[in-house]
């Protein structure tokens, strides 16, 4: 297993729309492991292919364990995901991103999903998804879209958060 870098915004890769995963293979199993080991490393709860340079629309995920440590750790591994339904109603989390560092903001997005994805082995699988988890497989399927959370607030607070991070990029370079 390896740490994968992770792309930060305002990097324009992030915008960009990632490509079906067309065969479960070894490879992939190897950047699931890697992108796991990379998310349990920063620490986060989610990490989609993007944010590590590999434009395929895979992510990662574990909310079990946050804030836990007493917790298992619960992976779980989404491969060409695709939300096939969401409920009416939504709900507010104070949303992060490893791709956008020590910045928070309130998103509302529907409370409750199902979504469709190939597992490890290449199978079909069904996940009804609610509380943070329908929150953290929405964000990082919007990442897939070249979406941030930042997409999800006002102008005023995206333009300012950006330019904190682009003022960060310019002091580390
Ligand atoms: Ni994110």
């Amino acid at each position: 297993m390896a740490l994968l870098p992770i792309y930060t915004a305002p990097d324009p890769l992030l915008k960009s729309i990632s490509k079906p995963v067309e065969e479960v293979n070894k490879d992939i199993r190897k950047l699931v492991d890697d992108m796991l080991e990379t998310m349990y490393a920063a620490p986060g709860i989610g990490l989609a292919a993007i944010q590590v340079g590999v434009q395929k629309r895979l992510l990662v995920l574990d909310v079990v364990g946050k804030g836990r440590e007493d917790a298992a750790p619960q992976p779980l591994a989404l491969i060409n995901p695709v939300i096939t339904w969401a409920s009416d109603h939504d709900a507010i989390y104070e949303e992060g991103c490893l791709s956008v560092p020590e910045h928070y903001a309130d998103v509302a997005r529907p409370a409750e999903i199902e979504v469709n994805y190939l597992d490890v082995s290449g199978s079909k699988q069904t996940l009804q998804a609610d509380g943070l988890l329908s929150t953290c497989i929405q964000h990082e399927i919007d990442h897939l879209d070249g979406i941030l959370f930042l997409d999800h607030i006002s102008a005023l607070k995206r333009n300012m958060i950006l330019r904190k991070l682009l003022k960060q990029k310019k002091l580390a370079s």
